[in-house]
């Protein structure tokens, strides 16, 4: 990413503080430990959950088999058009809550998907939303599928334990702030 790209995805995001809990878009080397359990070769559907102004999203797109798609559940406006700016089209952008996986797969006719990464913010999201986003992600993976979230801290960590049949974790200081990596199976 370029320094003016950086600086001013930047600015959206602390205009959007409330909502992203971020400042600044989520380094190279988290981005990679993030992705790095997905097999691109063999995914053919991919969710991301709050891709904010597209970083994680462009390494995933990049990344990509032509076959792939990518949907993005965004809820603030302001970002749909950045990530549609992206025309690519294997992406479908959502302006929806990330709880709301079912009824997208439905009108997009897909029963399930590969894996699902996240940079939600789960620790400003409301609990009750939380569960409701958890419990999506987990009845919308397939089998053998990952969850792939950052946190700043580990308040979710104990949540995310028992609706999964592994929850591995992963640390980087090389992001602002230092982030944990959860790898949650189903
Ligand atoms: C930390 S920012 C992530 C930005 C970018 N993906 C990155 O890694 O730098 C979190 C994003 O999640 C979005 N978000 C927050 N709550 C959401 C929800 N319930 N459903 C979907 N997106 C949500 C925010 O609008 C924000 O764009």
């Amino acid at each position: 990413m370029n320094a003016r790209l950086k600086l001013s995805d930047s600015l959206n995001l602390i205009k959007s503080f409330k909502t992203s809990g971020t400042i600044t878009p989520s380094s190279k080397v988290l981005i990679k430990t993030l992705l790095a359990p997905i097999d691109f070769t063999s995914a053919r559907c991919l969710i991301e959950l709050g891709p904010g102004t597209g970083c994680v999203t462009r390494s995933i797109l990049k990344r990509m088999h032509p076959d792939c798609i990518l949907i993005c559940f965004e809820v603030n406006g302001d970002f749909i058009d950045q990530l549609e700016a992206l025309q690519d089209p294997r992406l479908r952008v959502v302006n929806a809550c990330a709880s709301s996986i079912r009824s997208i797969l439905d009108d997009l006719d897909v029963e399930e998907v590969d894996h699902i990464v996240s940079s939600l913010p789960l620790a400003l999201i409301d609990n009750e939303v939380v569960k409701k986003i958890l419990e999506s992600v987990r009845s919308n993976l397939r089998a053998g599928g990952c969850f792939l979230q950052f946190q700043y801290s580990l308040s979710n960590y104990a949540e995310l334990k028992p609706i999964f049949k592994s929850v591995k974790l992963d640390f980087t200081f090389r992001n602002m702030p230092p982030a944990f990596v959860y790898e949650c199976t189903k």
